[in-house]
């Protein structure tokens, strides 16, 4: 994993909007988020710098990758993905480079993208990244104050590999889409969408400049262009759809919620991963939440947490962890592994 240095507090958040610390810590659990440095980190850099400590720990050199999957909703550019930007920055061989845009559910449907390429025989050392700098697109004043607070900037990577043991590895992965309440969490702007999918007008095209299409003057005065989030809607989803997601995961393998040694829940929202741990009747120790640390960090959120259970000595050979993901879309997935 890798998070800048930079803090952002509850209280640094207080001096650009009207919100609290208690405000922040009572709905969400999160205490403090990193934020990128402004010019010297981007979401590509952020990756590469994980990248560079898995690709460490599993015993290999950059030029031993050879296919690389990057999650990311915050890419450096609209095109091309933040892949490429790792092949060329971390001078890999003319290897495949493929960027998934599954937002808070991205990295599990990466690592199941990898799963898949690995189980067939593919490729060999995959790298996964999710990473994220949602400093650089938040609404930092009151207007935006619901979305603002949550989110974080971090990445985290691993290298996925075929494993000759038995029963140790990726069990099986679980993606799920319902894209009816697309517009629920998302950035509309820029885009293509010409307020065609929704009766809700996210921008205005009709007096606009040809070239002023894809991006005006006028979304950036009315904030147009910054995400949009109806939280308590989003909240209801998952705590339905986190839950389905885990018990399809443990049914499809014959087993239980007890079997359960540690449950990563994407960093959502400390009350989400709570509502998760009651429904599933889990112990504290069965569940990991960083979220007080690094607010939501997307499709970093999983790894980073993955990582930090694993450094503190909370994954051992043999557990069994559950990966679960839910968020934009919406989308939601789960993975098992025996570690
Ligand atoms: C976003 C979330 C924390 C908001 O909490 P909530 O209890 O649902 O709050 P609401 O949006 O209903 O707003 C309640 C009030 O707090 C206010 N408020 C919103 N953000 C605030 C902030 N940062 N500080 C202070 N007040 C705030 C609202 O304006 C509203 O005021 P009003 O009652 O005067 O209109 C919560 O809905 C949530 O966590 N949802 C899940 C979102 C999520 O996990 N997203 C990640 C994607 S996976």
């Amino acid at each position: 994993m890798y998070v800048p240095n930079q803090v952002f507090t509850n209280y640094d958040l207080m001096k650009y909007m009207d919100t609290s610390d208690e405000w922040i810590q009572e709905r969400t659990g999160i205490k403090e988020r990193r934020f990128a440095d402004r010019t010297g980190e981007t979401t590509a850099t952020m990756g590469i710098a994980a990248s560079k400590i898995a690709i460490e720990r599993a015993g290999l050199t950059a030029s031993d990758i050879d296919f690389i999957v990057f999650a990311t909703l915050s890419p450096d550019y609209y095109f091309p993905g933040c892949g490429v930007l790792v092949q060329r920055a971390m001078k890999m061989k003319e290897i495949g480079a493929l960027d998934i845009r599954n937002q808070c559910s991205g990295f599990v449907y990466a690592l199941s993208v990898a799963d898949q390429f690995i189980r067939t025989g593919m490729y060999k050392n995959i790298l996964v990244i999710g990473s994220e700098k949602h400093s650089f697109g938040l609404d930092m004043s009151t207007r935006g104050r619901n979305v603002s607070v949550i989110f974080g900037d971090g990445a985290g990577a691993v290298v996925l590999q075929p494993t000759e043991k038995q029963g140790q590895g990726i069990m099986s992965t679980h993606l799920h889409s319902d894209g009816e309440s697309a517009e629920i969490l998302a950035m509309y702007n820029p885009g293509t969408h010409a307020n065609h999918w929704t009766e809700k007008r996210v921008a205005d095209f009709n007096d606009a400049e040809v070239s002023d299409m894809f991006m005006s003057k006028e979304m950036i005065d009315k904030a147009q262009n910054f995400p949009f989030m109806d939280g308590p809607a989003v909240f209801k989803k998952a705590a339905v759809k986190f839950p389905e997601v885990i018990m399809e995961a443990l049914s499809k393998n014959g087993l239980l919620p007890s079997d359960i040694d540690m449950l990563i829940p994407h960093q959502a929202n400390l009350r989400i991963a709570q509502h998760v741990q009651q429904t599933l009747g889990l112990s504290d120790d069965k569940v990991f939440n960083n979220i007080q640390k690094y607010g939501n960090t997307t499709a970093a959120s999983v790894p980073i947490a993955l990582c930090e259970a694993w450094e503190t000595g909370k994954i051992k050979e043999g557990d069994l962890v559950c990966l679960a993901a839910f968020g934009s879309g919406f989308t939601w997935a789960s993975a098992l592994l025996r570690w």
